[in-house]
């Protein structure tokens, strides 16, 4: 990187259904929260990158980067970044960007979903917006009908089994119990997985992220130094309809992204010590697992094998929980991701982790990588 970009602090809601609470009470919280545990004031900011993808369906609200700006005394400028569900990650890229630049040196991030206030037809709906409107959409189906498709496929080329999917959500949950922001605290039996009910086959109930509020923020700065150091932040893309693409069963997007991060880093794949990565759906797992390297094609579940005997092998994934323990309220899970990072650094899980989001069927992925340098 350009410049040196210190986390120096992050905060968020627990990660639910609010029905009570709007957008801008959620995006409050976590920024509240953020300050409370940073060394700097509200006056520090000299940006604010706002991610958001369905304000305008959920909340018919727009110009979030002026709404959040003014939750601070002095409003600073602000934008609004849109990736979908890697919206919150592309608000780390952009605040990056500014940091490294010079323009900025003290940046706010913040990403911030309310997805239960509209109607589940609304919100499918919407979240669509994701894959390609001509090519996809008019067929009639949903994000989970396409990640059913890649998972009948990968099924059909590697042999996978309902049972080991099983295993993804299974651990997923368990480690979610350990995260009191998480929005589920109830261990699942792969068995429970396997006989959940059926949503877009091969996928069940409980191999899906579900739809959630919340919000996450955190604070990103050149001038004032912490323990953790961002190495690395990369962004690729892809075709965002999967009828483009040379394989289902891969994600090109995460190979680019990590290539580039780990050449960022300056980093072995060997050094990374924890990772969150973006299980919207249990086969995304599997399959980040292979596009990050950490596994033959074919083989990703050999991971989740390992963790669900208990072994931390190669490293721990998805400790907070990940999406499907969590929740996923779409653009505040790449902050969330980063911060949850930060934390298992801090418990001596390793120096180096990594935070992997991606967007729609991955047609933006997203790498950030951070070291704990016990400054
Ligand atoms: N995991 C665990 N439990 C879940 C769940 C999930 N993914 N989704 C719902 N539940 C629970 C609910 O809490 C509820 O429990 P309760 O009866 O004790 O309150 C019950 O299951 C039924 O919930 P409901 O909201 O009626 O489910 P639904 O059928 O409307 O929605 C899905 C289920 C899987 C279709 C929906 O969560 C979904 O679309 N998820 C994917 C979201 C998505 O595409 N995100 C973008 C990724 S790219």
């Amino acid at each position: 990187m350009e410049r040196d970009i210190f986390l120096i602090g992050g905060g968020q809601t627990k990660f639910g259904e609010w029905w009570g609470r709007s957008l801008r009470d959620l995006i409050e919280e976590a920024v509240e929260a953020a300050f409370k545990d940073a060394p700097c004031t509200a006056l520090d900011i000299d940006l604010v990158v706002i991610a958001n993808m369905l304000g305008e369906i959920g909340s018919h609200q727009a110009q979030l980067g002026s709404l959040a700006s003014s939750l601070l005394p002095h409003r600073p400028p602000a934008v609004r970044v849109e990736s979908a569900c890697a919206s919150g990650a592309l608000a780390l890229h952009t605040a990056c960007a500014f940091l490294e630049s010079g323009r900025a040196k003290t940046v706010l991030c913040i990403g911030a979903e309310k997805m239960t206030d509209a109607s589940p037809d609304a919100i499918a709906e919407g979240l669509m917006g994701a894959a390609d409107a001509e090519v996809d959409r008019p067929s009639g189906i949903t994000f989970p009908g396409l990640f059913g498709l890649i998972a009948a496929r990968y099924m059909h080329e590697y042999g996978l089994t309902r049972d080991d999917l099983s295993l993804v959500s299974a651990v997923h949950h368990s480690n979610a119990c350990h995260n009191p922001f998480a929005q589920f605290h109830s261990t699942i039996t792969p068995e429970a997985v396997s006989r959940s009910p059926l949503v877009s086959d091969p996928l069940r109930l409980l191999d899906c992220s579900p739809v959630t509020d919340g919000a996450a923020a955190c604070i990103l700065s050149t001038q004032m130094p912490s323990d953790l150091r961002l190495r690395a932040s990369q962004v690729a893309t892809d075709t965002l309809s999967l009828t483009q693409r040379a394989t289902l069963t891969s994600f090109s997007a995460t190979k680019d992204a990590m290539g580039k991060a780990l050449t960022e880093a300056e980093i072995s794949r060997s050094e990374i010590g924890v990772l969150e990565t973006h299980d919207c759906f249990s086969i995304a797992a599997i399959i980040n697992m292979e596009d990050l390297g950490f596994a033959e094609p074919g083989r990703g579940v050999e991971i989740y094998r390992a963790l669900h005997r208990g072994k931390h092998a190669p490293f721990p994934v998805n400790l907070s929980g990940g999406l499907k323990g969590c929740g996923h309220p779409v653009a505040a899970t790449g902050i969330k991701q980063l911060l949850d990072v930060g934390k298992a650094l801090r418990k001596n899980d390793g120096a180096i982790g990594l935070a992997h989001n991606f967007g729609g069927a991955a047609a933006t992925a997203a790498i950030h990588i951070l070291e704990r340098t016990h400054a």
